[in-house]
């Protein structure tokens, strides 16, 4: 039996990423808010309530956590209603609360990095017409140089705006998130307006603070063509264009590529020092002209694939090849920003860590500039439209008792982090299955 460790470059950032509205607890001004009283928006009647009650202060808990399990960084959100819970008011004990967090990391020896738009948003603003309205890069500068002016001292990695390909596709085509839209053109408007936003974003940070390094968070998904006919292949390299092509492109060399049309917005050139992945899962991709709001595919995963607990993500660890091969077009560093399994047995994620996570290593080893990884996520939280029924914590959640339950992933993550590396015994122990492939 070969023994080795794949070793990690040096200074690599090991850490979970989390989310304000998914953590905190005690939220109530903003869209998730609301959304969550309305019948039938969220799986099970969830309500985030108290989350794992960061709000509360249990984030001190967590943190000792994670730094015990050897992580070196986190990846969390600030959230903007609390911050500016109205048009003409900032709420300094808000900008306290995150101060106190991110000096909490410091103090762990933890290197933060802040999202400052993760999904919600204030109310006040969605009753303007939320990311609709083009008043939105004013207001959404205006929240970003009040709070990095104040966090700035803490934190120098910035991500603007997490998934703005989810959230217009979740929010203004699916209509699962707010504000529930099913409107294409709307969804279009939305990006336009984050890439803008984004782009005067990136300026003001570098105004108030010369080191600071500003990236987005975009979600990579593969899509593969599920034959061999043209239309397939059409269809999968479509749907990558437009998902996850469209922003960083934007940021890139300014120009809003929505397939059939472009738009320039020079502005956005070379607005980002790295490049933020989420990466989850592959789809095959099959043309389907009856399908226009699915931009004319049907995606399914590929057959035999591994599926997690809801069926929501393939194992599919060659995706995180390619979503770095990919990226390195864009000409700055990356960081995977989020990588996860829904998985309350931990039946899957041991071997899903390890197999991502080799991926990854191959192809740092073929010299692709990847600087860190932000598990996804460090305990149990609130998950969206799906409530509490996914678990993607390496800690669960007992929502009762607050307790936090430690699952097997925790210790296998943890060996990673403290080794910076992929050793055989954790493989050996953890997921014997995928010894073969990994130590062949
Ligand atoms: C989001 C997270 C979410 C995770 C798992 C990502 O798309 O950024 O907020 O919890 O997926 O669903």
């Amino acid at each position: 039996m070969p023994i080795g460790t794949y070793y990690f470059t040096k200074g690599f950032l090991w850490g979970t990423a989390t989310a304000a509205q998914q953590v905190e607890g005690r939220n109530f001004n903003n869209t998730w808010s609301a959304w969550e009283q309305e019948d039938g928006r969220i799986l099970e009647g969830g309500k985030s309530g108290l989350a794992c009650d960061w709000w509360g202060g249990r984030w001190r808990e967590d943190f000792d956590r994670a730094q015990a399990a050897s992580q070196n960084a986190h990846r969390l959100s600030i959230e903007w209603s609390r911050i500016q819970p109205a048009p003409d008011r900032w709420d300094e004990d808000a900008l306290d609360h995150y101060r106190e967090m991110l000096i909490g990391l410091r103090e762990r020896k933890m290197t933060p990095m802040v999202t400052l738009h993760h999904f919600s948003e204030p109310l006040w603003l969605a009753e303007m017409g939320g990311w609709e309205n083009e008043a939105v890069i004013e207001l959404f500068t205006a929240f970003v140089r009040k709070s990095v002016g104040a966090l700035m001292p803490y934190c120098r990695l910035w991500v603007p705006i997490n998934e703005p390909n989810v959230f217009a596709f979740n929010a203004y085509v699916d209509g699962v998130f707010p504000p529930g839209k099913q409107d294409v053109k709307a969804a279009m408007q939305v990006l336009q307006h984050m890439i803008q936003a984004h782009a005067r974003a990136y300026h003001v940070i570098h105004e108030l603070q010369a080191e600071a390094r500003v990236g987005t968070a975009i979600n990579y998904r593969g899509f593969q063509p599920a034959g061999v006919l043209p239309a397939d292949r059409w269809a999968a390299k479509a749907y990558h264009r437009l998902f996850n092509d469209s922003f960083p492109r934007a940021l890139h060399d300014g120009v809003f590529d929505l397939v059939f049309k472009k738009i320039a917005l020079s502005d956005a050139a070379g607005t980002q020092d790295f490049l933020g992945l989420n990466y989850y899962t592959t789809d095959q991709v099959r043309f389907n002209p009856l399908a226009a709001n699915a931009l004319f595919t049907r995606r399914f995963f590929p057959e035999g694939a591994l599926l997690s607990e809801t069926g929501m993500i393939a194992h599919t660890p060659g995706g995180m090849i390619d979503a770095v091969k990919w990226g390195h077009r864009f000409g700055v560093p990356m960081i995977i920003t989020e990588n996860g399994v829904d998985d309350g047995e931990d039946n899957l994620r041991p071997q899903y860590i390890l197999e991502h996570l080799h991926a990854l290593w191959r192809v740092i080893n073929n010299n692709y500039p990847v600087e860190g990884y932000f598990h996804w996520t460090l305990v149990d939280n609130f998950e969206w439209e799906r409530g509490w029924t996914q678990h993607f914590g390496l800690w669960g959640l007992d929502q009762e008792t607050q307790a936090r339950l430690r699952r097997p992933s925790a210790a296998l993550y943890a060996d990673i982090c403290r080794t910076n590396g992929i050793s055989s015994s954790v493989v050996e122990q953890h997921a014997p299955q995928v010894m073969q492939r990994l130590f062949p």
